[in-house]
């Protein structure tokens, strides 16, 4: 049976994937924006912004399933505390959302930002189901692209990451909105931890060039969490696709 679901980060890397994950499934999405925009077949856009609390009752309104993955780098947990409360004011039957291995563990604020939306999430009194993924590979990509600018390569020593296609988060994430609240899943993450220099030097090759390598030492409380490797998770599930995949893909 095909629910009417409201979506919201329907516009962002991983929500673009979802998007049509869902249609194949035969829903019907409203997607929350803060950008007006045109429907589109079995789309319908509101417009709302959950930081600044405007839009989200009606865009709510009548939905029996929300799928939460919107985010920014700030304000994670006021957004979905927004969210959370006008999803149980409607009668929600299930809000799925979107969080970050290390939530509870890394100590920079968008980490708690999203223990705190975990929270919201949890204590609003709508039957739920969390998510945990680790960076995406194209956030990834996003920041090994900004380090090869650099005329050195900084190698953070002991930091490792364990990236994941944003496809493999959002056919699990389509798979958790069709069935029953879960709670807190298994988290889910890249086939490989990798060394953050390690993934640069593999963006450096696929782009045909060379860098000297600068070891460097990420200070204070966030540097020691990253070399104890809290923003890593060995036991969480594996997505299929791997960072040198991504890269054939992404870079030439
Ligand atoms: N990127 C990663 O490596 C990673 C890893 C783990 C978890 N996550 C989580 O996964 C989710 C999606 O990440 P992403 O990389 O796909 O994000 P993204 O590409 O930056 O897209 C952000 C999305 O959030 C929406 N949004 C932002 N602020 C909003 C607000 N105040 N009100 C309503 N909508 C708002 C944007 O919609 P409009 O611009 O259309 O308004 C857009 O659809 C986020 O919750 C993120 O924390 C990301």
């Amino acid at each position: 049976m095909t629910s009417s679901i409201l979506l919201t980060g329907g516009t962002g890397t991983l929500g673009r994937h979802v998007v049509p994950l869902l249609r194949g499934a035969g829903h019907d999405l409203r997607i929350l924006s803060r950008q007006a925009r045109p429907a589109a077949e079995g789309i319908t856009y509101a417009t709302g912004d959950l930081l600044a609390d405007e839009g989200i009752e009606a865009a709510v309104d009548g939905a029996e399933l929300v799928l939460h993955l919107a985010g920014s780098n700030k304000g994670d947990d006021e957004a979905t505390r927004n969210l959370a409360r006008a999803a149980a004011r409607a009668g929600v039957r299930h809000l799925v959302t979107i969080s970050v291995i290390g939530a509870d563990q890394v100590p920079i604020g968008y980490f708690r930002a999203k223990l705190g939306a975990e929270r919201a999430v949890e204590e609003c009194g709508v039957p739920w189901t969390v998510l945990r993924a680790a960076q995406f590979h194209d956030l990834t990509l996003t920041a090994v692209r900004a380090m090869a600018k650099l005329p050195v390569l900084p190698a953070p020593g002991g930091l490792r990451l364990q990236p994941v296609d944003a496809r493999d988060v959002a056919a699990r994430l389509v798979e958790l909105t069709g069935g029953e609240p879960a709670g807190r899943v298994a988290d889910l993450a890249g086939p490989r931890v990798y060394p953050l220099a390690e993934l640069a030097r593999g963006y450096l090759r696929a782009r045909g060039k060379r860098r000297p390598t600068l070891p460097v030492r990420v200070p204070g409380k966030a540097g020691r969490a990253y070399r104890a490797g809290d923003n890593l998770n060995l036991d969480a599930d594996q997505g299929t696709r791997t960072w040198e995949e991504f890269l054939a893909e992404r870079v030439n």
